[in-house]
């Protein structure tokens, strides 16, 4: 399993910009941490109905490293992703937990507090540059109004803009900022939505799916144009994608989502290649591994459940093989079973502790290959 750390992107050739020692830095959390999402819970909340599209999410982001966040359509991925910022529609209620940005509950902080993190500390990019960035204003403008934010004077933000637009592997910049969204390819409109999120200089970049809709050869050049920014600007990443290739490809450490709630999660080598949840377990062996000739590809049956429903006992029991009475009437909660390996699970495989023939837990290292497939 090769990491793509390296690539020749032309975006690498800046020196960090922040020193950003986790040790020395009292503004961080506790042990070097950046964020630290605890139990929490968002809801939809209208006069018809509830839904609990995140119901007990905690997992901690180390300073400088990328965390992925995966699951199936619809597990809550990129609702918890935006209750980090609390970018949410008026539906959208956090009744429960914390989110500790270096230290400081997002939950509790003013509206205008919230906003000068999105604004200085936190940068966002997603699946569709489209629906993002402005059509109507060119893109010299876009990346102006994120400079404006930082209190940049005016007369320095063209060179800053060249240079983030270099920085993300732009050719050509300097024409590139007269251009409006629509002159420009999907690949390049990534990389633009890159450069306007990097304006502020974020610690931490929450990127919601941010290759799903491009080709693969561009999704690979995407993927390397973030691992190279991540090192050499040293943010922190959290990557929210249902494809367990890129999370392979780019994530440190990764947590599993199903039915709103975290159910595994550890360094992701623990997580694809030694799987202690029935249903991480499931989810790698329905992929398709490269160069695999032996035709064991064995999707997940039945569907996750309706998240307008109170759920009794744990969520997966309907398609969990290895489902009991206890797993119908008790939610297991979320347990480190093994260092740094936490399963919510009354009967978790055995992972790293041994081998299970022929079941969960059995995939081959290092096989998965992006854009392959996912949850
Ligand atoms: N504005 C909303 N109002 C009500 N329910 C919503 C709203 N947005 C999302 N949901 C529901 O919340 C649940 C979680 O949605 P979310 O978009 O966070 O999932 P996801 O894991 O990001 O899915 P995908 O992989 O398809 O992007 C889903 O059941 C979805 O239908
Ligand atoms: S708690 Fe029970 S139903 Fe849920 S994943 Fe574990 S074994 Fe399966
Ligand atoms: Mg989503």
């Amino acid at each position: 399993m090769a990491r793509r750390d390296g690539g020749t992107e032309a975006a690498v050739a800046e020196r960090p910009e922040r020193e950003r020692s986790a040790a020395g830095d009292k503004g961080a959390g506790a042990h070097g941490d950046i964020l630290r999402v605890e139990h929490l819970q968002m809801h939809y909340v209208t006069k018809s109905e509830t839904v609990r599209a995140v119901d007990d999410v905690s997992f901690a982001i180390r300073e400088g490293e990328t965390f992925g966040l995966v699951g199936e359509s619809g597990c809550g991925k990129s609702t918890a992703a935006r209750s980090i910022t609390r970018l949410l529609p008026e539906t959208g209620r956090i009744v429960g937990g914390s989110v500790l940005y270096r230290g400081r509950d997002v939950v509790k902080m003013s509206a205008r507090e919230v906003r000068a993190l999105r604004g200085r500390e936190i940068g966002m990019i997603f699946q569709d540059p489209m629906t993002s960035l402005n059509p109507v204003t060119t893109v010299a403008k876009q990346i102006y109004e994120s400079l404006r934010m930082t209190g940049m004077p005016k007369d320095q933000m063209r060179a800053r803009a060249v240079e983030l637009l270099t920085m993300v592997g732009i050719p050509e910049p300097e024409a590139r900022l007269s251009n409006y969204v629509h002159e420009l390819s999907g690949g390049m409109r990534q990389r633009v939505m890159i450069a306007i999120a990097l304006a502020s200089r974020p610690r931490l970049m929450l990127a919601d799916e941010p290759t799903t809709a491009l080709d693969v050869t561009i999704q690979n050049q995407i993927i390397c144009l973030l691992n190279n920014l991540r090192s050499q600007l040293g943010m922190s990443i959290l990557l929210v994608t249902h494809d367990l290739g890129v999370v392979n490809e780019m994530c440190d450490d990764v947590a599993v989502m199903y039915a709103g709630r975290v159910v595994e999660v550890s360094d992701t080598k623990s997580v694809l290649f030694a799987s202690m949840h029935p249903y991480t377990a499931g989810l790698v062996r329905s992929l398709p591994a490269e160069h695999d000739t032996r035709g064991r590809l064995e999707p997940i049956p039945g569907m996750p459940p309706r998240l307008d429903r109170q759920i009794k006992g744990c969520p997966f029991a309907p398609r969990c093989p290895y489902a009991t009475d206890v797993c119908h009437e008790v939610a297991p909660e979320l347990e480190e079973l093994a260092p740094g390996h936490k399963v919510s699970c009354h009967h978790a495989l055995p992972g790293d502790r041994g081998r299970v023939t022929g079941a969960a837990g059995d995939a081959d290292a290092g096989t998965l290959a992006h854009g392959k497939g996912g949850a």
